[in-house]
């Protein structure tokens, strides 16, 4: 793919630019455009230091005094309202609220895809509102991974094509044993020549989970990875996030709608109206169900 990237890369930069997504049109080269589109959204969280056996470990992405408003006057919308939170490194983190709470325009300015009203983001140690444009692009594609809500596959590109992507913009290949066995997990081997539109929505987000896990990045952002998946595929691609986390130190942050996705997680953190209101350890399906029976949404 290495040759022809970067033709079919503007081609669907280009198509995107046609589209709903502003951020593209602002794009001046073609890598750049890239990482626009497929940073096409907005944010992430955490509120305070996580309890229990986190305390203590160094948080890969946190969020200090996070304010993000939408709009002005009596119409805005504070999407988070004094946020502070951490992810502890190596640990895997649900988000759960309901819908409109807040979850991803949280995931989003951890990850650095959207900017806070006020507050500070860190990756590492690494305060985000510090870097360039150029640094924060090149901080994004080598050390975090997102899955979107949407899975912003590139049209023209195929699976294979979409999931080596965000390595390829940095010059690189994945791994092969490392694609081989994500493809394998994911059950997506005889797919890798298709493009999305050839592709099931099940498919489509199993090749987004793909792309961010392959190149191992140091924090993977994930808004419902499984929310469009059957829940015997769910389950794997949930199975295979944990092992990641257990077996390689992986660290996962995910959004979801679902107290069994989140059971799968070392620890949750609840949103609503913009703010964090609890959090849980090893949490199961029914503690979680009911936490969010509370939210009476
Ligand atoms: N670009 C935007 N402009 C204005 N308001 C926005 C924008 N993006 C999000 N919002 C508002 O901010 C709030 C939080 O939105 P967000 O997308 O973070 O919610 P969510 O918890 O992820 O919801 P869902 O579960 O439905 O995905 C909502 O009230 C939403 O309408
Ligand atoms: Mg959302």
């Amino acid at each position: 793919m290495a040759e022809s990237t970067g033709g079919v890369l503007l081609l669907a930069a280009v198509e995107y630019s046609r589209g709903s997504r502003p951020e593209v049109s602002r794009c001046t080269t073609t890598a750049r455009g890239l990482i626009l589109i497929m940073m096409g959204m907005t944010i992430i969280d955490i509120p305070t230091t996580p309890p229990g056996r986190f305390a203590h470990q160094r948080p890969a992405a946190r969020l200090e005094d996070a304010f993000k408003i939408y709009g002005e006057g009596d119409s805005a919308v504070r999407a988070l309202d004094n946020v502070s939170v951490e992810f502890t490194t190596g640990a895997f983190t649900a988000i759960m609220g309901p819908s409109g709470s807040g979850k991803s325009t949280l995931m989003h300015s951890a990850a650095g895809l959207d900017h806070l009203t006020s507050g500070r983001v860190f990756i590492g140690d690494t305060d985000l509102s510090g870097l360039s444009d150029r640094d924060l692009t090149l901080l994004r594609r080598t050390k975090i991974g997102f899955i979107f809500q949407a899975f912003n596959l590139i049209p023209t590109l195929t699976a294979a094509e979409n999931i080596e992507l965000p390595l390829a913009l940095g010059g690189n290949r994945p791994d092969p044993s490392t694609f081989a066995r994500v493809v394998e997990v994911l059950g997506l081997s005889n797919r890798l020549g298709h493009r999305p539109s050839e592709l099931s929505g099940g498919q489509q987000q199993r090749v987004a989970v793909a792309r961010a896990l392959v190149s191992e990045p140091e924090i993977v952002f994930a808004d419902e990875p499984t929310g469009n998946l059957d829940s015997r595929t769910g389950a794997e691609i949930l199975s295979f996030m944990q092992r990641a986390v257990r077996d390689v130190g992986q660290t996962i942050v995910m959004v979801t709608h679902d107290p069994t996705a989140a059971s799968y997680a070392d620890r949750v953190v609840f949103v609503n109206d913009g703010s964090i209101v609890d959090d849980m350890l090893e949490p199961t399906t029914d503690a979680v169900y009911d936490r969010m029976k509370a939210f009476g949404r």
